[in-house]
């Protein structure tokens, strides 16, 4: 060791030379790192200390500098050390900003997207480190099963039709070719809506965003209380949490949002709440006919609050559900809310609410002062599409690869995964995802970092809770493992599971002799 290093780091070494040498190549860089965190967060290693160059590091441990910088490589993506020409490399981490950040991160106070932000870095860490992996992190629908050909038709045929009036500055209302197939395609899903019940939104994401501002009006509350299912989607929980908005989590069983937990929190004070019917995100489940009678039975007795219905990949679902709007006693408590994203194609930008008029008013005033409203053009390809005769043997078809995908998954994880091992995988209905809950020693970091080593990126669970913390599931896009490997990635996450939990015993056992 030469002496630029500060003592803490020197003692590290000494320890951590005898533990590498017993890890394979591959791994080694990663218990480096591992070590080297603990030291930093723990304290024992303060910001300013400096670490051993690269060279010097690979020397004392005797392992390749390759090895040496994919640790530091992987630290400096967690923020904790930094390099810089001249000065070397250093702690860049310090326990009190640790807990400022810890504080500001709680819901009731925070406004910063961890959730986006915890996706973000812990795929660019693998994808770094694991550049051959493939990625099965992301929620998004396969692009080779969305209806290319529908689409081109669609708009050629809008494009070949456009007037001087579609160019116009123009209103939240459906153009009236989209209103009429909208109104078909609802019936048949059997949702009840009319023509003037819609506003056109430029997304779910931006309807799910315009239907909160309308139960702040209607409330005269610039922060609300918003009952969120635990686990779901984590964007549209930071971008509530951005806008100042409290949530308080749902509990999610088999048949979807459970009545006695949605019932907590609405007893609670919750304002609104947010459900997803169908192919929740991300367990894959939909509700049950009776749990949509449950449901409505808990809400109608919280006659103040809104339901806002996220129906994020109807289309390529199948069989219709129907929606709270159905019932009289509460459709105007509705707002529903259609994607056409996940079915038809993410880069459409279009989604549609239909909610009664109490709301649907506030929704279109709404809609007017963010971007007054969406493409015309775009609209009419949507209506095209829509009215495509080809169009549903194509959704059909798409249904199927995601159901026959997860189905192979699950049962390729559940059959190499040692009976006593408890994992659960959620009975997905719908949707490209398989959300798997990990045995209780086994972490969620860990089981990603092992299946991306072996091949496949997956999705941890924490960003999909309310709070900071959660380490125990993991998330698949079944939808996009091509035809032929799903047993294969199945195996592969299977084993990381295994690896994780044997690796989590071996540290007990160590830690306890
Ligand atoms: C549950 C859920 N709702 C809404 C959306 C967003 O849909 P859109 O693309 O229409 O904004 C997504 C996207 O992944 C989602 O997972």
């Amino acid at each position: 060791m030469t002496g630029s290093a500060n003592s803490g780091a020197e003692e590290w070494i000494e320890l951590l030379a005898s533990t590498v040498d017993r890890h394979q190549q591959g791994q080694k860089y990663r218990v480096i790192a591992t070590a080297l965190e603990e030291e930093i967060r723990s304290g024992r290693m303060k910001r300013g200390d400096r670490l051993p160059t690269v060279r010097d590091l690979s020397e004392n441990l005797k392992i390749s500098a390759t090895t040496a910088s994919a640790a530091y490589r992987v630290l400096a993506q967690r923020g904790l050390i930094t390099t810089k020409v001249g000065s070397g490399t250093r702690v860049a981490f310090n326990q009190a900003s640790r807990r400022a950040h810890a504080q500001s991160s709680t819901p009731e106070r925070s406004t910063a997207p961890w959730r986006r932000r915890t996706q973000k870095t812990h795929i660019y860490r693998l994808q770094t480190a694991f550049p051959e992996a493939a990625n099965y992190a992301s929620g998004t629908p396969n692009p080779s099963l969305l209806p290319l050909s529908v689409l081109k038709r669609a708009w050629r045929a809008a494009i070949g039709g456009l007037t001087e009036n579609q160019l116009r500055y123009s209103g939240p209302a459906p153009v009236s070719e989209l209103a009429r197939v909208l109104v078909s395609r609802l019936e048949s899903d059997l949702i009840p809506a009319r023509a003037t019940d819609m506003v056109i939104g430029s997304s779910a994401q931006q309807l799910l965003t315009l239907a909160l501002n309308a139960v702040s009006e209607l409330s005269q509350k610039s922060r609300l209380l918003v009952a969120v299912e635990e686990p779901g989607y984590p964007t549209i929980f930071d971008t509530y949490e951005r806008l100042e908005h409290r949530l308080i989590g749902v509990q999610v069983d088999d048949e979807g949002v459970r009545p006695e937990s949605l019932e907590n929190a609405l007893a609670a004070g919750a304002d609104a709440v947010l459900v997803t019917p169908r192919a929740h995100n991300p367990t894959g489940v939909s509700w049950s006919t009776s749990r949509l009678k449950e449901i409505a039975e808990v809400v109608a007795t919280h006659p103040g609050i809104v339901v806002i219905e996220d129906d994020q990949f109807a289309g390529a679902m199948r069989p219709p559900l129907g929606s709270l709007l159905s019932d009289p006693r509460i459709e105007d408590m509705v707002i529903y809310i259609r994607s056409f994203s996940k079915a038809i194609a993410p880069d459409l930008r279009l989604a549609v609410a239909v909610t009664r008029p109490r709301l649907r008013d506030l929704l279109m005033e709404g809609k007017f002062f963010a971007d007054g409203w969406s493409s015309n053009l775009s609209q009419m390809a949507l209506a095209n599409a829509l009215s495509d005769p080809a169009l549903d043997p194509e959704l059909d078809q798409a249904f199927r690869f995601y159901a026959r995908q997860r189905q192979e998954l699950t049962e390729a994880i559940l059959s190499k995964t040692p009976a006593g091992l408890p994992i659960r995988i959620s009975p997905s209905t719908g949707g490209v995802n398989v959300w798997v809950q990990l045995p209780q020693n086994a972490a969620a970091t860990e089981v990603a970092e092992r299946a991306a080593a072996s091949g496949i990126l997956v999705a941890t669970g924490e960003p999909f809770f309310v709070r900071v913390g959660r380490d125990d599931a993991v998330r698949l896009n079944a939808g996009m493992v091509p035809a032929g490997q799903a047993e294969q990635v199945g195996h592969s996450l299977a084993s990381a599971i295994v690896e994780a939990t044997n690796s989590a015993s071996d540290l007990f056992l160590q830690h306890n002799l």
